[in-house]
């Protein structure tokens, strides 16, 4: 039998169960991610972050990512098994994110799950990145049941989500430009604020008061998209005006007028489109759920509108190979085959 007969024996032989371990890869952008999952639980989850290394070039260099994931991957690994206190011969399958990401960053994710594979001779299943985000949530709410709506926003991505299960996710909105957590980057660097701009700019905020007039995008129209360039623009317009009359910015002013708007109409979207489409589940997932103002905000909404809103633990929100593993039980349950080794990256999947 050859590899791929093989692997997809196994895979037929696991795919109702629940007891098997998931080894877990994440290489999608700056983080390199290890996890053992089994069902829904982590038995063990290791992350190694590049932040330190991007922060001098105030984002993230692609080239630089990929090597760096080189460096590091064997190494995670190795600790991820000692952690769970497993070894090779007891994974069952590899999960490795495919796609959206840096294509050169995902290929080394890609290429270590298919040698690891080959050498195992175990199934390699892929998984989609932001499909990965949304499955955060089985992990930390286990009797979490679908569908649901799911607001996902993270570096590259803003959608709401209605979730029937891996295969079936209808988006009923998304950015038309930037990405939220693109936003709060880009605005971190206007003021000054290093990479990753998320946290700084929910750190300053904590100062400063809603007091910069922003724009709200689409205001008044009846769908759920976003766009966050005008937005964006008017805090660089704002920044630069003050620059030109030599007046002083209070950074942390503008920091929370930002953030206001930026979670504001995450939340405001997400609450109308479960109303709308009549969901009494909200899940939260992406980067940007780390955002304090947003899960205060949308908890406090939820509430108020009799909807349930459930949130993952923040290291849960950012990027984690743990997420990607507990999406990989749920594809596997519902048919994912398993790949050969003309598994390739895709950057836009
Ligand atoms: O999901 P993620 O870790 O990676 C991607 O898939 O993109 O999201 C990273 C994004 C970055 O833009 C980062 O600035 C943002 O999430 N982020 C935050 C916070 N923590 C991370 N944005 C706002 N507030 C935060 N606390
Ligand atoms: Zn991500």
């Amino acid at each position: 039998m050859g590899y791929l007969e093989i692997a997809q024996k196994k895979l037929e032989e696991i795919r109702n169960k629940d007891d098997y371990y998931i080894l877990a890869v994440e290489t999608s952008c700056d983080e390199t991610a290890v996890a053992i999952t089994r069902g829904k639980d982590i038995i063990s989850s290791v992350i190694s972050s590049q932040i330190e290394i991007h922060k001098r070039f105030g984002g993230v260099v692609p080239e630089i990512a990929s090597r760096n994931h080189i460096l590091s991957i064997g190494n995670l690994v190795k600790e991820a098994l000692e952690k769970a206190d497993l070894e090779f011969k007891d994974i069952s399958v590899i999960a490795v994110t495919y796609g959206a990401g840096l294509l050169g960053a995902l290929l080394v994710g890609v290429a270590y799950a298919k040698a690891l594979a080959y050498a195992l001779k175990i199934p390699i299943v892929k998984i989609n990145h932001i499909k990965g985000h949304v499955y955060a949530n089985f992990i930390s709410h286990k009797d979490l049941e679908t569908p649901f709506i799911c607001l996902l926003a993270s570096g590259g991505h803003t959608e709401i989500l209605e979730v029937y299960n891996y295969n079936e996710m209808n988006t009923l909105g998304k950015t038309l430009d930037d990405a939220a957590g693109e936003a709060f980057d880009k605005v971190a660097r206007v003021l000054g604020l290093p990479y990753p701009g998320g946290p700084q700019i929910e750190n300053c905020a904590k100062e400063g008061k809603n007091t910069v007039v922003l724009p709200r995008a689409f205001k008044g129209e009846k769908h759920f998209n976003f766009s966050y360039s005008g937005l964006k623009t008017a805090v660089i317009n704002y920044v630069h005006n003050k620059e030109m009359k030599v007046e002083e910015i209070n950074k942390a002013d503008v920091a929370c007028s930002f953030q206001t708007e930026a979670v504001g109409v995450l939340i405001d979207h997400t609450i109308s489109a479960a109303k709308k489409y009549k969901h009494k589940t909200i899940a939260v997932a992406g980067g940007v759920a780390a955002n304090t103002a947003l899960r205060e905000g949308i908890k406090n909404a939820g509430i108020k509108n009799k909807i349930n809103v459930l949130l993952p633990p923040k290291n849960l929100c950012t990027d984690n190979a743990a997420m990607i593993g507990a999406a990989a039980y749920f594809a596997i349950k519902e048919g994912a085959p398993a790949e050969n080794f003309s598994l390739d990256a895709d950057a836009n999947a």
